[in-house]
């Protein structure tokens, strides 16, 4: 690495002096200000760690994701740093993909308004944010070789759409392309990919650097689109090298006005971003506590009340023993691993058990038993490890709640083979839900799981990898002081027989370690994503797309539907029936009469709520248009066809609700941003 480099950061870019041309100082990702490397490194940049990706996109809330962004780009900038490796944005085709904690979930929408709105935080701080990995990076297993097929129709009504959707809203400064191929092309030398989508269909000005890794030539990567060749030391030559440009324009393989159009790009997004007019100034005290109450507020918001049976939560104050179980909670909370290793103020509590310099196993210093202990002052609070099983089950039979902490830690290169939880939880589970039937389990999960022991337990929260004040935000949650308002941005299977691929491709060459190229099939479900797949195969999932329970109760009513210059425009009114304050998702489902799409429905739009206990507010949404059309790759347009469309509010994908309404519309020709042609 470049001797000006930040120590074990992700990236450095020389500047140019004499030209007033700043550097590029670059930092990983999507969660905070991360740390390159385990072990002695970690200390050197403590950061605030936001809740992981998948837990921001649980809170379907776009002002949270920009808060969480704001804070995060704000570390970066006062460590230093003027590009941030953020914006992931691969949709979760794959529950096993080990990234997908740093993702948003299956939806296009959800996933590209979500990390639109962090990425747009993350910029107001006058820095650069990638979105990555473009594209069609779904899996871990045999990133650098697998070739992912994928027609243009299903990739721009799905992975590509998700892209679109956030780059049109946040205008991020830098794309990353990923490492895989896209049908048989690398994605940093894929025409398709970089010069006609992102640059000529979508018109995005910004620059396109490639994934640590990533380059393969030098002519083909630019003529095909790549403009900045990052972390070349990963790559087998330095293939943007000065050199390797001179001689490639000397023997006519490269045009010398596509540099221009290469450094024009570069200098426009550091231009836009603010790099030339805020230089850096690095700052050496960050209000930590500050920071961590952002972070906080996304984790809580993004837990997820999958189940709560005769109510046990929150728990109830007059509880007099409790026993917490299993998942290091006496110590912290677990984190996913990878390049976006955040470490976090108070040090790594669990001493990594993996023996693995990277991707490392690590845990955030918020303790959920010392949480609860300050949540139930009055009760004993006793802890088991879990480790064993007899132990827990005896601790659990003599309190009146047991609260199991179940982890599943899943990191960068490494995809979870399977759905269980790892380590004998299930068991563990089962053997202190047979002592107690009030058993409350906490999954810190980088995804989906599967879930034997589900009938036998009472209640269940997803609280994901939730972050710096992990702990607390937990603990919050069960007793109360936080109303849960997450809501699942993926489909929760009952088994992996369920999926598109039941194996994932590849894993059979894992097992010989032999790392040739294989084919990711994606035609298989073709746009038909997550609970899309699930809808049109008729599966139950475990839990829906959508799903997430709340302390309260809320209703819809008086939809109604308006096409204003052929847009759809609804209102609706929501209640808060129940009791306490809560927040809700109203989710809108689009689904033609006439069977055209992918699949029988789509997310075509969703607003979080706040209310007071019997409050009632009205809320408008517009539909984007792209929502209720199909695209045409022959003349790149999005067309609506005349007909009747049913619009649904519904508590999540699989709610057969009664709040609908059923609109008539015209046929319409859309261009690639949803605009109507005339
Ligand atoms: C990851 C990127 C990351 C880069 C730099 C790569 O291995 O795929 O997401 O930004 O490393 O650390």
């Amino acid at each position: 690495m470049h001797p000006n480099a930040i120590r074990h950061s992700a990236g450095y870019v020389e500047g140019i002096p004499r030209l007033g041309i700043p550097e590029q100082f670059q930092t990983d990702a999507g969660l905070g200000v991360a740390v390159q490397q385990s072990g002695a490194a970690e200390r050197v940049r403590e950061g605030t760690s936001l809740p992981s990706g998948i837990a921001t996109a649980s809170t379907w809330n776009v002002d949270l994701a920009r808060s969480g962004g704001a804070m995060i780009g704000s570390e970066a900038r006062a460590r230093g740093f003027n590009v941030m490796l953020a914006g992931g944005v691969n949709l979760m085709r794959e529950p096993r993909n080990g990234r997908n904690f740093e993702y948003a979930g299956e939806d296009p929408l959800l996933a590209g308004k979500i990390v639109g709105a962090q990425i747009g935080g993350i910029q107001s701080n006058h820095i650069i944010s990638t979105i990555k990995h473009f594209a069609i990076n779904n899996q871990e297993f045999g990133r650098l070789v697998a070739n992912a097929r994928m027609d243009d129709t299903t990739a721009r009504t799905s992975d590509l759409l998700a892209f679109q959707i956030a780059i049109e809203d946040a205008r991020p400064g830098a794309v990353m392309c990923a490492y895989n191929k896209v049908n048989a092309v690398y994605s940093c030398e894929n025409d398709y990919l970089l010069n006609q989508v992102l640059k000529k269909d979508w018109n995005y000005p910004g620059y396109v650097m490639s994934d640590w890794g990533g380059v393969h030539s030098t002519a083909a990567a630019i003529n095909n689109g790549l403009d900045q060749e990052s972390g070349w030391e990963f790559d087998s030559e330095k293939y943007l090298s000065a050199d390797n440009l001179k001689k490639a324009i000397a023997k006519k393989e490269v045009a010398p006005e596509r540099l221009d159009d290469m450094r024009l790009r570069i200098l426009t997004s550091m231009f836009e971003n603010g790099l030339f007019d805020h230089p850096l100034k690095p700052q050496v005290n960050t209000d930590f506590h500050a920071n961590g109450l952002i972070s906080q507020a996304s984790a809580e918001e993004g837990m997820v009340l999958l189940k709560n049976n005769h109510d046990l939560l929150p728990i109830n104050a007059s509880v007099k023993r409790i026993a917490v179980i299993g998942g290091h909670a006496d110590v912290g909370v677990l984190s996913g691993g990878g390049s976006s290793q955040v470490y976090s103020v108070g040090g790594n509590p669990v001493p990594d058990p993996s023996n693995r310099i990277w991707p490392a196993t690590v845990f955030h210093a918020s303790s959920p038993l010392k949480a609860i202990q300050k949540y139930a002052p009055h009760a004993q609070v006793s802890y088991a490890s879990g480790k064993d099983v007899n132990e827990a089950a005896l601790l659990a039979a003599q309190s009146d709640v047991a609260v199991v902490f179940a982890t599943q830690w899943t990191g960068e290169t490494e995809d979870a083979l399977d759905l269980g939880l790892p380590e004998g939880q299930d068991a563990l589970i089962e053997a202190v839900s047979a002592s107690n039937r009030s058993t409350i389990v906490v999954l810190e999960t980088g995804g989906p799981v599967t879930m034997p022991w589900h009938e036998k337990v009472s209640s269940i929260l997803e609280a994901w990898y939730p972050g710096s004040n992990g702990g607390e935000a937990i603990a919050r949650v069960l007793f109360g002081l936080v109303n849960p308002s997450g809501r699942l941005p993926a489909t929760f299977p009952m088994s992996e027989r369920q999926l598109p691929r039941p194996q994932m491709d590849g894993t059979a060459l894992l097992k010989k370690h032999n790392l040739i190229g294989f084919d990711i099939d994606y035609d298989i479900e073709g746009a038909a994503v997550g609970y899309k797949w699930f809808d049109l195969k008729g599966h139950t999932p475990l839990y829906h797309f959508g799903h997430g329970l709340s302390y309260t109760q809320f209703a819809h009513s008086n939809l109604s539907g308006l096409i204003e210059q052929g847009d759809v425009k609804i209102r609706f009114t929501v209640a808060n029936t129940g009791q306490r304050q809560g927040k809700n998702v109203s989710q809108v489902y689009l689904s033609p009469r006439e069977k055209t799409w992918e699949a029988p429905k789509r997310l075509g739009g969703f607003k979080k709520v706040d209310l007071a206990a019997g409050e009632t507010k009205e809320v408008s949404l517009a539909i984007d248009p792209r929502l209720f059309a199909t695209y045409s790759s022959v003349d790149k347009t999005w067309r609506i066809k005349a007909g009747t469309y049913r619009v649904t509010i519904a508590d999540h994908a699989g709610h057969d609700s009664s709040v609908f309404i059923e609109l008539a519309l015209p046929a319409r020709k859309l261009n690639l941003q949803g605009k109507p042609i005339q």
